[in-house]
C-alpha cells in the first residue's frame, strides 16, 4: 500500500546523485504516495521543479533557507514568486530561522517575513525551519499568522499547542526515533494526530535502526511505528491520518 506523504525532502541533495531517478522510481511504485521537495536557495528552488515535472506524485515547495540567505537581495523574493506560480509548487519553503549557525539574525528575520508576506499575499502554505530560534519564530508565526507545517520540530509541548492553536501543522520525522528524542515523544502524545504530519528531511535524520544512514521516503515507516507506539495505535492508522493531514495542508 502506497500510505507514506513524505512532507519534506531535499533529493536535490548530491547524496542522491548517484541513483536518484532509479531511488525515486522505486519509492513511487513501492511505499510512497506523495513527496514534497524543499527548496533551500533559487536555483535548488528551480531544481525542484524541475524534479517534481518528471514524477505524478511528486510536488515541490520554493524559497530561500536561512542558512542561504547572505546573498539574498529582495528581488530574489521576487523569483521566488514567480517560481511559485508553476503548478507542481504548493508551498514557500524551506524558510525560516536557525540560530545554531553564527548567521546574522536580522537579515534572517527579514528575509523569513519577506517569504511569510509573499507565501500570505499567494495564499500557500509555507514549510518553517526552526533551529534553536523558537522565541522569534513564534513571534512571526503569530504576527504573520501562515498555514502550513512547522517542520522537524524541536519545541516544547507549551509551543506545539500554540503552534497548532494558530492553524499550523507539526512536522515529524527520524527524531522521534532517537535515543535522546524525549521531547518529541512528549509533543506527539500531546498533539492530536489529526495535526502531525511526516517527514524525512532527506538525505538527513534518518530514523532509528538507520541513524546517520542516507535517509529516504520509504524510512518514514518506522518514524510511523514509533508515532503508532506512543499513541496506542497502529502505524497504518498514523500513516493514512498523516497523508490526508499532509494533502489537506498543500491541498493535494
Ligand atoms: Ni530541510
Amino acid at each position: 500500500m502506497k500510505m507514506i506523504f513524505d512532507t519534506h525532502a531535499h533529493y536535490d541533495d548530491k547524496a542522491f546523485d548517484s541513483d536518484r531517478d532509479e531511488l525515486l522510481a522505486n519509492l513511487f511504485s513501492d511505499s510512497v504516495a506523495y513527496i514534497v521537495n524543499q527548496g533551500t536557495d533559487l536555483e535548488l528552488s528551480e531544481y525542484g521543479i524541475r524534479l517534481a515535472e518528471r514524477y505524478e506524485n511528486m510536488y515541490c515547495a520554493v524559497g530561500i533557507h536561512p542558512e542561504n540567505i547572505t546573498e539574498t537581495s529582495l528581488d530574489d523574493i521576487q523569483k521566488i514568486k514567480r517560481m511559485a506560480s508553476h503548478s507542481k509548487v504548493v508551498a514557500i519553503g524551506e524558510i525560516g530561522l536557525d540560530y545554531y549557525w553564527d548567521i546574522p539574525r536580522e537579515p534572517q528575520k527579514l528575509i523569513f517575513e519577506k517569504q511569510l508576506e509573499l507565501a500570505n499575499e499567494l495564499d500557500m502554505p509555507v514549510n518553517v525551519h526552526d533551529r534553536e530560534a523558537h522565541g522569534d519564530t513564534l513571534e512571526l508565526i503569530k504576527k504573520y499568522k501562515p498555514k502550513g507545517i512547522l517542520h522537524c520540530f524541536s519545541g516544547s509541548v507549551e509551543m506545539a499547542e500554540e503552534v497548532v492553536k494558530l492553524g499550523m501543522y507539526i512536522g515529524m520525522g527520524g527524531v522521534v526515533t532517537f535515543k535522546n528524542s524525549r521531547k518529541a515523544v512528549e509533543v506527539v502524545k500531546v498533539i492530536p494526530l489529526e495535526r502531525l504530519v511526516l517527514e524525512t528531511d532527506c538525505p538527513y535524520l534518518a530514523p532509528v535502526p538507520f541513524r546517520g544512514k542516507r535517509n529516504d521516503s520509504s524510512m518514514i515507516q518506522y518514524v510511523a511505528e514509533k508515532i503508532a507506539e506512543i499513541k496506542n495505535i497502529s502505524a497504518e492508522e498514523v500513516l493514512e491520518e498523516t497523508l490526508h493531514n499532509a494533502k489537506r495542508v498543500y491541498s493535494i
